[in-house]
């Protein structure tokens, strides 16, 4: 008896206690988005142009030279007076209306534990990047529709960067600046060539005496559980590898890259080629490449020499360099070096 009633009490404190959570949550939902937005953001729209609906985003250029030169002073500025009615910044902080946002640039989208999301950021997959939330902040209801981010969005590609350039400092190890200059994906060819040439090195002299036979006969044993070679490949668990000799990195049209390589600017050269299979994890930390890398250069360079062949138009192959190459153009491996 008194046992069914302590349980009656309790259910009844229960449903109590859901019932208003859902009421907050409803509550929440509906209010905030409009209400906080206006309020927060009224405050200063003289000086600040929220994103009139409807342009903007069209056609920016990439905001990494913008974001490399703008300051990051100014983005704290702007972010305590357009975001932190709604966000705080601080290691640990609480969410507010929207989730704190410490660490947020190159963190999974909804990066914040406990935080409730709504369906439209869930579904984005992959960290933010740099041009990610470049999009996001010139129009949140554009990049991903449904956000329950009740702000319009900031027109200034200025304003944006310095914001972004901010956010980038929330960190105990600051994701590396992007390049001040570079556009983002070379148009591959031209480049790769003069970045190779450039850099003949020690590894042009073990390429120029590569095998790409013994290669390909290494890239079957080695790498072909996770790669397809033939043009027009499907992506087993790594990417096809067509053409990759002088594309960007990650140069798979639909394949999920990880940051790691998603974050390497400009077109794979020979050098870049070699770093990355005589140890993977070090040329790319977090990459996803499960493969501990090959200790043996004249293996590298065999694959190398093979992967250069898989192109309708093979680059030319890096100068023999000055360096006393063994002049044995294709003549199997060189005692291991
Ligand atoms: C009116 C409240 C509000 C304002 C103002 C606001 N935000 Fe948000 N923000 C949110 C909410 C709510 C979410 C969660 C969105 C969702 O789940 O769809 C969010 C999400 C985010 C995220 C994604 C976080 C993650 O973990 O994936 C970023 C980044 C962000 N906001 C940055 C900003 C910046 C920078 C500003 C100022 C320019 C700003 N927000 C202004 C409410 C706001
Ligand atoms: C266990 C599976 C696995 C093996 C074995 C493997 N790879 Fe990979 N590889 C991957 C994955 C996954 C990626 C994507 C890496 C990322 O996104 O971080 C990748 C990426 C690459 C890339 C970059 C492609 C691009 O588009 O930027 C090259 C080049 C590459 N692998 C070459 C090789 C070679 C050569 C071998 C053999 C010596 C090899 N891989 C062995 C899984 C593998």
């Amino acid at each position: 008896m008194d046992s069914m009633e302590v349980n009656k009490a309790v259910a009844s404190v229960l449903v109590a206690g859901i019932a208003f959570m859902v009421a907050t949550l409803v509550a929440d939902g509906m209010v905030h988005p409009t209400h906080l937005a206006k309020t927060a953001i009224t405050v200063d729209t003289s000086a600040l142009n929220p994103a009139p609906a409807a342009k903007a985003e069209q056609q920016e250029p990439p905001v990494g030279p913008m974001i490399a030169a703008a300051d990051p002073k100014a983005g704290d500025a702007l972010a305590h007076k357009l975001c932190s009615a709604c966000h705080s910044f601080d290691e640990g902080g609480k969410a507010i209306v929207g989730p704190n946002l410490y660490g947020v640039l190159g963190a999974p989208h909804g990066h914040m534990a406990g935080f409730e999301y709504s369906a439209a950021l869930k579904a984005k997959t992959g960290p933010w990047t740099y041009d990610e939330l470049n999009q996001w902040l010139t129009k949140p209801a554009a990049y991903a529709p449904g956000t329950k981010m009740g702000f319009a969005g900031l027109a200034s590609e200025k304003e944006r960067a310095e914001l972004i350039a901010y956010l980038r400092t929330l960190s105990h190890n600051p994701e590396p600046l992007p390049a001040a200059t570079a556009p983002e994906p070379a148009p591959a060819a031209a480049p790769a060539a003069g970045a190779a040439a450039a850099a003949p090195a020690p590894f042009g002299a073990a390429l120029a005496a590569a095998n790409p036979a013994e290669g390909e006969k290494l890239a079957q044993k080695y790498c072909s559980v996770c790669h397809s070679f033939n043009k027009g490949g499907k992506a087993i668990v790594g990417p096809n590898l067509y053409g990759v000799v002088g594309a960007p990195h990650g140069h798979m049209e639909g394949y999920s890259y990880s940051a790691a390589l998603k974050d390497k600017q400009g077109p794979w050269t020979y050098d870049e080629l070699n770093e990355w299979l005589t140890k993977p994890a070090a040329y790319a930390p977090g990459t996803k490449m499960g493969f501990a890398g090959l200790a043996k250069e004249h293996e590298r360079a065999d694959i190398i020499d093979y992967l250069h062949t898989l192109a309708d138009q093979p680059e030319p192959l890096p100068a023999a360099g000055a360096a006393s190459a063994p002049a044995q153009p294709s003549q199997g491996s060189a005692p291991a070096q």
